[in-house]
């Protein structure tokens, strides 16, 4: 596990310095103005500043149109641009660059946003210059780049009277930062949406050195790509916002498989699958602004834990929220909120939630049974594979045990769940377990084990309904199944027991 950790960290740190390296050392016609850059990072006047940032407001679908440059100063350029005071206005800013150039995601999320607000104003903050240097001098510039487009929307209210509680700046990596240092600068933005903020230099900061929930009125940041090793994470661990929503547990993504690369293959792929990882924050939040009618969810938890065993799937007291930008919006409060959920690999990502209960009674010969479990559940619309029953530290015996089932499909209305006890020819790891379990015991071994589940209980996230499911025979021996009827909507509300004093 060490081991395992070093190793990221070794990449990680490969991948900055190769990467700033290269940034510097890029084509040799970039070469001269990237010296011009580093020499600028030191001695930067206000004016030149102004210059490097640009403010492309995009006018039609066609991404291969240019758009038009709002220009801080001149007013002509407000209605050379059609800027338009009554409706939102969208800031979208890019983070830490290698290439130098926007990155494809940017056209999927201009285009997203364009469609789904179609009247809105939608601005790209372009600081690319800035952003394709060294990643600490590129840290060095998100003050400066956040107070250019505090002046801006300063300098629009000033104009046009643009109301700062309809701008929404949409930040990803060091793009979210920039954002959180924009709000510092001018109170009352209406919303920031952190897309995987960047960890290296931020994590731990103060909270105005970061994007933080003083920034804007709502702050909701998605993090994709949190996970640390030796102190060191692509994506801020912490929570920075007033929703902090960490899809898969914010770390390892369905589609990225971090595992099989690193054991397999080179550093190259080692980079492909961190900004797969980093960058799904994006696609997530693309996916939200395009498939309004089938919304994710997060459900808040006060771990990844937790919300493994399914405990956290409630929605009372504003616990969950749809995600990315059908994010409603949450009284300011002081504390961060931690929200979790699964999803699938690619797009559509959401997916189903289902906490299940079940009391599993150790009928015979079974305290050493150590059952693997797995559930089917039947739909009114379709019938999901066999799912394997997740249970942390294994099945309680004589214990009422919590478990997470999440589903890619809709399967519509549940009505039926199977399951099953994976038997010792099923596989072989559950061959080596009891060659294990007989060896250490042959007595108990010649004996059949049994246990006992009477019913399932059961709530879906997405609709928060409860039922319950009853089994006719309750009885479960290993590579045996039991089936599940619904029996009740609702669960089984036991008469609270009088104490008597
Ligand atoms: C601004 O947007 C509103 C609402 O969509 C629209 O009615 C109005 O005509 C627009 N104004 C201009 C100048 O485009
Ligand atoms: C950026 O770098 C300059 C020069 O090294 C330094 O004076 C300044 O304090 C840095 N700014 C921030 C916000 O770190
Ligand atoms: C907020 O967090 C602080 C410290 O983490 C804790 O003491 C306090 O009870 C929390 N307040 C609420 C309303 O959860
Ligand atoms: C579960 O309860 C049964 C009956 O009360 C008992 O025989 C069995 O030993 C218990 N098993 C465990 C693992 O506690
Ligand atoms: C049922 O799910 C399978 C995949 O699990 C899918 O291939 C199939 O099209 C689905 N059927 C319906 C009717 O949705
Ligand atoms: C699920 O398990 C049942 C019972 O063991 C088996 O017959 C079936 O083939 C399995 N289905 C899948 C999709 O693995």
């Amino acid at each position: 596990m060490v081991e395992k950790s070093i190793r990221i960290a070794l990449c990680l740190l490969c991948f900055i310095l190769c990467h700033s390296f290269s940034a510097v050392a890029a084509a040799p016609d970039q070469n001269t103005q990237l010296k011009d850059d580093a020499e600028d990072s030191f001695s930067m006047d206000p004016v030149l500043l102004h210059d490097r940032i640009k403010y492309n407001m995009r006018k039609s679908l066609d991404l291969d149109d240019d758009g038009c440059y709002l220009q801080p100063g001149k007013k002509e350029s407000i209605e050379e641009c059609g800027f338009n005071t009554t409706v939102k206005t969208i800031l979208i800013i890019h983070g830490w660059t290698m290439s130098g150039m926007f990155e494809s995601w940017m056209h999927k999320l201009v285009a997203a946003v364009q469609r789904r607000e179609s009247e809105a104003n939608v601005v790209v903050v372009d600081w690319l210059g800035l952003a394709h240097q060294l990643y600490p001098d590129a840290v060095n510039h998100t003050h400066r780049v956040g107070q250019s487009i505090a002046t801006l929307l300063d300098w629009l209210q000033e104009e046009v009277q643009l109301q700062l509680e309809d701008v929404h700046m949409i930040g990803y990596s060091l793009g979210a930062h920039v954002a959180g240092y924009a709000g510092t600068f001018v109170k009352g933005i209406g919303r920031i949406t952190g897309l995987d903020p960047a960890g290296p230099m931020f994590e731990g900061a103060e909270s105005h050195k970061r994007l933080s929930p003083d920034d804007a009125d709502f702050v909701d940041v998605l993090h994709t790509y949190s996970r640390g090793a030796l102190g060191f994470s692509i994506g801020i661990q912490e929570p920075i916002g007033h929703i902090d929503i960490y899809p898969n547990g914010g770390d390892v993504q369905p589609g990225c498989s971090l595992g099989d690369v690193l054991s397999t293959a080179a550093a190259g792929n080692f980079v492909e699958v961190m900004k797969c990882e980093h960058e799904r924050a994006v696609h997530l939040f693309v996916d939200s602004l395009m498939n309004k009618d089938h919304m994710s969810y997060a459900f808040q938890c006060t771990g990844p834990d937790r919300f493994k065993k399914g405990i956290c799937l409630s929605c009372r007291k504003n616990r969950c929220n749809s995600i990315g930008y059908n994010a409603k919006k949450m009284r300011k409060r002081r504390n961060f909120s931690k929200m979790y959920l699964k999803t699938r690999a690619d797009t559509p990502f959401g997916g189903y939630h289902y906490q299940m209960k079940m009391h599993v009674f150790d009928r015979k010969s079974a305290d050493d049974a150590d059952p693997t479990f797995y559930v089917k559940l039947y739909g009114s619309h379709n019938d999901t594979d066999n799912l394997s029953v997740e249970i942390a530290d294994g099945v309680g015996l004589n214990l009422t045990n919590t478990f997470l089932v999440f589903t890619e499909e809709d399967i519509g209305d549940l009505l039926k769940i199977s399951l099953r006890w994976e038997g010792p020819s099923d596989s072989w790891s559950s061959v080596l377990k009891h060659l294990k379990s007989s060896f250490w015991s042959w007595s108990s071994s010649q004996n059949k084990k049994v246990l006992e589940v009477r019913r399932i209980r059961v709530k879906a996230g997405e609709t928060q309904k409860k039922f319950t499911f009853c089994a006719a025979k309750t009885e479960i021996s290993p590579g045996q199944e039991v089936t599940f009827l619904k029996c009740r909507d609702g669960w089984e509300v036991k008469p609270r027991k009088r104490l008597h004093y």
